[in-house]
């Protein structure tokens, strides 16, 4: 894969982002994706201040290569978090799930390199003017939260390469080279990913979430709980619930009760697979086993040269 502006501006060989994830991307996962020549993201939505720094710490002496922290902005105690990070010396940041008006100039101030997650053009523009460097551009496919107007990657990257002139990273839906090639091809210079890096064995996910995502067929996931924030869910006794009340017009805080609380940590981390909150993108359904990140990353790349071919 040839270098080009994402891969100049975090300074890494393939232009692979292992996005930022809940309960799945500490120090092991976001170490092993650095070490293999993409950009690891520890995912500082499900960490307390403290488990951030000791996963700073960790990752200090895991890799020598570039890698960064994903911060959702809704983050309750988000002034102590930024804080930190500068603190520790991270030098690069992707924030998502709010604006980033506030924080881009602080972190950029302290010399961090800043990114912003948006599922639509409009946002897109705003980030332009927020001043980030970079942009993910996430399809309504992704695992996680997700955009409330349902675009999807396919529709959504050409029309974002349009809006700006930022460097672009394609995210949702992608777990092949013929997927990162496509991305490229249509405007993006980058790809997130998530649900294939958030199966592999060095995520911090329980066996048990990664043995029902990869037993999962078209069709299984939903998005679903766009009152509170549209997320992407496995079907089980937790989503039949959510459907029920939301067709009868539940309000916010209904949805809230019903999930009652930490329903991601019970579903993705500790693997209670029935009325656990399963956050999980489409893809899910193509994927097949649970392996090491570099086995996943060689396949990426050489799949990358195999789907050039293909098309030459
Ligand atoms: C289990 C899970 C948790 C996620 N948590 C976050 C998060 O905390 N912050 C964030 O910005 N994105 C989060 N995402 C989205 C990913 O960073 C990434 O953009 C997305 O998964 C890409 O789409 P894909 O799942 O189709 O690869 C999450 C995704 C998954 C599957």
């Amino acid at each position: 894969m040839e270098k080009n502006r994402i891969t100049e501006l975090f300074g890494i060989k393939y232009p692979i982002v292992q996005g930022g994830m809940v309960w799945c991307s500490g120090w092991r996962l976001a170490s092993a994706v650095s070490n293999a020549g993409g950009l690891g993201l520890l995912g500082a939505g499900s960490m307390h201040p403290e488990t951030l720094e000791e996963n700073i710490a960790k990752m200090k002496e895991a890799t020598d290569k570039p890698w960064g922290v994903n911060v959702p902005l809704m983050y309750p105690e988000i002034d102590r978090l930024m804080k930190l990070i500068i603190d520790s010396g991270v030098k690069i940041v992707f924030t998502s799930a709010g604006s980033p008006k506030k924080f881009t100039p602080m972190l950029h101030e302290a010399g961090i390199t800043v990114v912003h997650v948006v599922s639509s053009s409009k946002f897109a523009r705003k980030c332009e003017e927020a001043g980030v460097d970079a942009i993910v551009a996430e399809g309504f496919e992704a695992g996680g939260h997700n955009g409330r107007e349902e675009t999807t990657t396919m529709t959504l990257i050409p029309q974002v390469r349009r809006a700006t002139s930022l460097p672009l990273i394609a995210a949702g839906g992608i777990a092949s080279g013929e997927a990162i090639l496509a991305s490229m091809v249509l405007g993006a210079e980058g790809v997130q990913i998530g649900t294939l890096f958030a199966l592999t064995e060095e995520s911090s996910a329980s066996e048990a979430f990664k043995q029902r995502c990869i037993s999962t067929e078209e069709g299984d996931t939903m998005l679903c709980l766009k009152k509170i924030a549209p997320t992407r869910l496995i079907k089980n006794s937790l989503y039949d619930k959510v459907k029920e009340a939301e067709d009868g017009g539940a309000s916010a805080d209904d949805l809230r009760a019903i999930l009652g609380k930490a329903a991601s940590k019970r579903g993705i981390f500790e693997g209670d697979i029935d009325s656990g909150e399963l956050e999980i993108g489409q893809i899910a359904s193509a994927i097949k086993a649970v392996r090491p990140v570099a086995e996943v990353m060689k396949e990426l790349v050489d799949g990358v040269e195999r789907a050039k071919e293909k098309i030459m």
